[in-house]
Formats: C-alpha cells, structure tokens, sequence
C-alpha cells in the first residue's frame, strides 16, 4: 500500500476515543432543532411528506425540520397509521404556526398520490415541495429473491417516485398569483441510497429500485425542464432508523456499535436529522440552481469503499 494510505491510518484516532467522539456529535445533531432559531426556509411552502410514520424514520425527521423552518402546510403520509396522530400534535404544539394533515395511506397508490397533490391544490392553491421518502428494504439473497419480491420492492421504492413526479409536477406547474405564487415552479425530492449508484450496500431488488428512483430524476429533470420545477435525490449512506433497528440491535447486544458503519470517510453511521438536513436544503430556495441531481449523504461511503474493501453488506 503506498506510503500516504499508511499515513492516513496512523494519524486516525483509536477506536474509543473515535466512537467518543462519534456518539458526542451524534447527540449534538439530534438536538439540533431544539436549538437552532427557525429561520422561516420554508415560510408560505405548501408540502407533501411521505414514509412519515416510523419513529426513528428519515420522514419523521423531515416533517419536524419542515415545520420548523415554517412550512405553511404539511400532508403526512404513512401507510402505519400507528405514529400518525402522536407527530400530528407534537408539531401543532411546537409549531402552532404550521397546519398538518396526516392520512394513512399508500405511497405507491397513483389515486392517493393524485389525490394528495389536488387536495394541496384545493386547500391551499399551490403545492411547492414533494419528498417522496417512503420505503422497504428487503434481505434476501439474489438465489432467494422471488419475483414478486422484485416486483413489491420496485413497486413501494420506484413506483411511488413516478406518481410523485408525475402528479407534484403537475400540480407544481399551476401558477396562483392570489396566493402568493406567480409562477410554475417547485421542488421535487426522493430518497434513494447510495445502494443506486454502486454495488455492495443493497439487496439486487432494492439497489435496483433506487437506481430507478436515481434515474427517474435525471430523466423527468430533463423533461420538465424551463418550468422551474426541480427534481433531485438524496442517496442516504447507512442512517439509523426503523429500516436499520435489527443491525444496531444486534451489534449493541454483541458491543461492537462502535463498528457500525466505519466504512466511510467520516468513519460512522448517520442518523435520520442528517437526511432530514439535505431535504431541507433541496426543498428550500437555498437550493434554487440544484437540478436533476443524485446527492449523496453518506460520509463519503462512496469514495472510501475502493481503498479499503470489505466483505458483507454494510448499508441500505
Ligand atoms: N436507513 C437507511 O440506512 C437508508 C439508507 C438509504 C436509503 N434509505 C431510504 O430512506 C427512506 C426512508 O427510510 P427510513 O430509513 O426512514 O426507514 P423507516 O422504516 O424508519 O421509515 C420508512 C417509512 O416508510 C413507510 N412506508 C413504507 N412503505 C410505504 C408505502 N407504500 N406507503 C406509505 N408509507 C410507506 C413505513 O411505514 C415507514 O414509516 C426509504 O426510501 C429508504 O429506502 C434508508
């Protein structure tokens, strides 16, 4: 190995010292939004979410970052009702400015994705942002993968992305001087994963429904082109959320959580607030010349994986 890799590794921190450091920082992002002031990104942003309903989730993380940055209204989608009615008041009671519709409902389903986005049109005149985050993962081996597993994984992960597009650009093209929107524009946002773009963090069926999710916005970017409406993805490296629990469960029964997602430059797992970051930044204006773009948020997991190899799936 040359000399610089030697170098890289000998002034790396120890291990404890490094999973000190990580569990500090993580902790510091968490608690982000209890600190920062609300610096009003999304003020008079009329936004659909969907894959809301999990505790730890990417979605739920992005529905309190929206409402804290003053989105005028937030359609929260889940096909778990379970957590539904718990993140409707915990944003109404923090943020009593913002106005939340919850439904359970398919993300996949073309009648509820249309559905949702004519309801923006009704009720609020305008609809401006689209994340379409909900999501499985799958596990099995590619001997063992059937193909209605395929087809279900394609369906929840890829399928939903085309409504989404499809319908929200629809919807987004609608100009409406009365309430403030003068003309087509909006901004469209699904979560991919870094397993779209490379191999060896994802099953075949689920890294092939993010590629799609990851082609889909290169593709309807370019065709929607001069409306001002942009399409974009976020490609999450290993984020600790529902989809991962089993993962974290089981290596912080064996005690090597300290192990968990090192192979990156950062050198550590992500948390949900993290996406939830990059989300904000695409659906705010902050990001007005962003377009058609996969936009990793994985520590660098990409770059790092052909310098040191390793054995076994690492993340979704
Ligand atoms: N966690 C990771 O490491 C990771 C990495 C890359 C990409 N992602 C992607 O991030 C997105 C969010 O996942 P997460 O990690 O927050 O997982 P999560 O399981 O915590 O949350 C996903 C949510 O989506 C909901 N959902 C699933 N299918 C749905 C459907 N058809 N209609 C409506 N809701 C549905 C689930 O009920 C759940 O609440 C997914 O698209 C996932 O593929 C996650």
């Amino acid at each position: 190995m040359p000399e610089g890799y030697d170098k890289v590794k000998t002034q790396a921190k120890s291990a404890e010292e490094h999973h000190a450091t990580t569990r500090a920082r993580l902790h510091q992002i968490q608690s982000q939004l209890d600190n920062a002031v609300r610096a009003g990104k999304l003020k008079g942003k009329v936004c659909i979410i969907t894959g809301v309903g999990s505790l730890k989730g990417i979605g739920r993380a992005a529905a309190l970052t929206f409402a804290h940055e003053g989105a005028k209204h937030l359609y929260l989608l889940d096909y778990d009702p379970t957590n539904l009615p718990e993140l409707k008041t915990t944003i109404e009671k923090k943020y009593p400015d913002v106005k939340v519709t919850t439904m359970k409902a398919d993300a996949a389903d073309e009648t509820t994705v249309s559905g949702v986005c004519q309801q923006a049109l009704c009720e609020e005149g305008r609809l401006d942002v689209f994340f379409a985050n909900a999501g499985i993962a799958t596990r099995e081996h590619l001997a063992d993968t059937t193909a209605d597993t395929f087809m279900n994984t394609m369906r929840i992960n890829a399928l939903s992305c085309f409504l989404a597009v499809k319908h929200a650009s629809a919807a987004m093209l609608k100009a409406n001087p009365s309430r403030g929107k003068n003309f087509s524009s909006g901004s469209i946002i699904m979560t991919a994963s870094t397993a779209g773009i490379r191999s060896g963090a994802g099953t075949v069926d689920y890294s092939a429904s993010k590629a799609a999710v990851n082609s889909i916005a290169q593709t309807s970017a370019y065709q929607l082109q001069k409306t001002d409406i942009r399409i974009n993805t976020i490609c999450p490296g290993l984020i600790e959320t529902g989809m991962t629990s089993v993962t974290f469960e089981y290596a912080r029964k064996r005690g090597s959580e300290g192990k968990i997602g090192q192979l990156n430059a950062l050198g550590r797992f992500g948390i949900a607030q993290e996406i939830a970051n990059a989300a904000l930044f695409l659906a705010s204006d902050d990001s007005s010349y962003v377009n058609g773009q996969n936009i990793a948020v994985d520590g660098d997991y990409l770059l790092l994986i052909p310098l040191f190899p390793v054995d076994g799936l690492e993340c979704f």
